[in-house]
């Protein structure tokens, strides 16, 4: 949600700032805004995309120091005034911000009472002027305003800000909104996340919390607060360039939709022993009895995170007879859950940033409970908040439909049922290594199911582009699978979409089956095939339009419905994991016919860092 870049240095900054940009837009896209420190401040910004912004800048001034933002609206709808950075009232700062002030209402009326006018509708534009009220009757240096204007303000907060009268300094500050900062030779890039760093410097510091940093060429230091000194702890980053480009793709969605044999071939890299039958998570290790011995685990998530839970609570149910709940971190937040001190809570997510998983992570660990995570980015906020968890190594994520993450997450709650299995004795040896074996293969089998239904989604998405609704069911581990099947659809392709549990159709969704409504029934062959296949013939009665995702060979429901896509035959436990790709090619496929921007779908942004 919003990105922001900064520069100071040698440079000219507005390239930097501007390609910084472009690699953060999937985190906001609605308006986009430019400030050039050169004795006097420049502000470009721009309703629109980053290009809409670049278009409208004819000749951007020189200047070695710099900020650029790209919004997400959360106060006040995507305009120009809307858009990043904020000036204050006597142009002595300028600000860019992501987060949300809660109280901007009430600082905003004492501000008018001294006076302040406001152009914008944003609680930044209240942040930025509180900043220089307190600077300017205090006397403060920059540093020292924003210590206290983060005591006034409450809510969350990442931002970067120029002072006109310290020209070569930006102050970064970060209050759950994540920070990081890149570190070059006599310059700095300071960023939402890694993405605009790495072409420039592998060396990063990320922000703690409530942490202050004032950065000039040169010269880096870090507070808290409190006033309190922080040596910054510098790390490496493995990530490579390519890595964050499309390499060739139309959009990131389909590279990461096509990358899926790779990335969880990553997630399973290092922690299967194939020849004795075990499975090692080196980040589980110290915590493992603990985990053994819970009363129950409580997953964590937010959109297909939750439905990637979903799966994690078959799994670890049905393999290692531990009781899972899972919840939308949301509502487990602020619905006072009764917990026990031997439950385990294991939270999912792909950014590791999402403001109500990290929440709902709090307040787990204020209730004193072992709290795990599984995340794909490395150095987020989750893995710093929990005891314990497992890395899915999937690789940056960047369309904003989640694809490689949701494989990437099924597979390591795989390899974490399986390991709890052994240690809770739940599974014979012989039968974890089958499960290993199948494992094993299982990149090889996404390979040839991308391969199986890269074009015959194509073609259905031709055929169906029109539709105005879609349902999707799919019962055990394909009910999960509906869920995020409808989820891409609606996402990116705006068409209404609801996933069911295949038999609770007939407690309501039939009602909107006729001959106008596809249906995408995952019925592949596992213990409820047969069943399955009456719930087809229950929508074919209706006359709905049946697209069923198979196993390979089925011959009794390509008699029956109007489409098959066929997958490998796996386990059951694995299969959420090829039965999903047909349903992301084809969003994707329809989204793209019906004109969509895929990678950066209307009103979403990648991660959600406001509640
Ligand atoms: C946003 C994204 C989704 C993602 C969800 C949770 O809504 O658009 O794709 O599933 O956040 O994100 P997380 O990073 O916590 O997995």
């Amino acid at each position: 949600m919003c990105g922001i870049v900064g520069y100071v240095g040698y440079r000219e900054a507005y390239p930097i700032l501007i390609n910084g940009l472009k690699r953060l837009e999937y985190r906001g896209y609605d308006s986009a805004g430019i400030a050039l420190l050169n004795g006097n401040f420049e502000i470009y910004k721009k309703k629109g995309n980053v290009r809409d912004l670049e278009e409208s800048i004819q000749r951007p001034g020189s200047a070695t120091i710099g900020i650029g933002h790209t919004r997400w609206a959360t106060h006040g709808p995507p305009n120009d005034q809307n858009a990043h950075p904020h000036l204050s009232n006597a142009g002595l700062f300028a600000i860019i911000h992501n987060g949300i002030i809660e109280n901007y209402a009430e600082l905003k009326k004492r501000l008018f009472t001294r006076g302040y006018t406001f152009q914008s509708d944003t609680d930044t534009e209240v942040l930025v002027n509180l900043i220089e009220e307190i600077y300017q009757v205090g006397s403060l240096s920059p540093e020292e305003a924003v210590r206290l204007a983060m005591m006034k303000a409450q809510g969350t907060l990442g931002i970067l800000l120029l002072t006109k009268e310290y020209p070569q300094q930006i102050i970064a500050a970060r209050r759950s909104s994540p920070l990081v900062i890149g570190i070059g030779e006599g310059e700095y890039f300071i960023a939402s996340d890694v993405m605009p760093i790495i072409e420039h410097t592998r060396n990063v510091v990320y922000l703690n919390d409530e942490d202050i940093a004032i950065i000039q060429p040169n010269e880096l230091s870090i507070k808290t607060s409190k006033n309190a000194i922080q040596i910054p702890f510098i790390q490496q980053l493995s990530l490579e360039l390519d890595a964050i480009e499309k390499g060739g793709y139309e959009h990131f969605m389909l590279k990461e939709i096509f990358e899926q044999p790779k990335s969880i071939q990553d997630t399973m890299r290092g922690r299967i022993n194939a020849q004795e039958g075990y499975i090692k998570l080196g980040g589980l290790t110290d915590v493992l009895e603990r985990i053994t011995q819970a009363r129950r685990i409580i997953i964590l998530g937010c959109g297909t995170s939750w439905h990637a839970g979903l799966v994690g609570e078959y799994l670890i149910e049905e393999l290692a007879r531990l009781p899972v709940e899972v919840e939308y971190a949301s509502e487990f937040r602020y619905r006072n859950p009764v917990l026990f001190e031997d439950d385990v809570i294991l939270a999912i997510s792909q950014s590791g940033e999402t403001a109500d998983t990290l929440a709902a992570v709090q307040l787990a660990r204020q209730s004193n409970l072992l709290v795990l995570g599984i995340c794909n980015v490395v150095g987020s906020s989750l893995p710093r908040l929990t005891n314990a968890g497992v890395y899915t190594h999937a690789g940056p994520e960047i369309g904003v439909a989640s694809t490689k993450a949701f494989t990437s997450q099924v597979t390591a709650l795989v390899l974490i049922a399986l390991l709890l299995a052994e240690k809770r004795n739940t599974l014979p040896c012989e039968k974890i290594k089958a499960h290993i074996q199948s494992l094993i293969r299982l990149p090889e089998l996404v390979e040839q199911t991308l391969q199986q239904t890269n074009s015959n989604t194509q073609e259905l998405a031709e055929l169906y582009k029109n539709a105005t609704n879609f349902l999707y069911l799919g019962r055990g581990y394909n009910f999960p699978v509906a869920l995020e099947g409808a989820l891409k659809l609606k996402e990116i392709s705006y068409i209404h979409a609801e996933g069911y549990p295949a038999a609770e159709m007939k407690h309501g969704p039939i009602a909107l089956i006729d001959e106008n409504m596809p249906v995408v029934v995952i019925a592949t062959r596992d213990k409820s095939y047969e069943k399955i296949i009456s719930n087809i013939q229950e929508v074919k009665a209706r006359k709905g339009k049946v697209i069923a995702v198979v196993s390979n060979g089925d011959s009794k429901i390509r008699n029956l419905a109007d489409h098959i896509l066929e997958i490998p035959l796996t386990e059951d436990i694995l299969t959420p994991i090829l039965a999903v790709i047909p349903l992301q090619l084809l969003a994707y496929y329809i989204a793209v016919l019906r004109g969509c921007n895929v990678d950066q779908p209307r009103n979403l942004a990648k991660s959600v860092t406001v509640e």
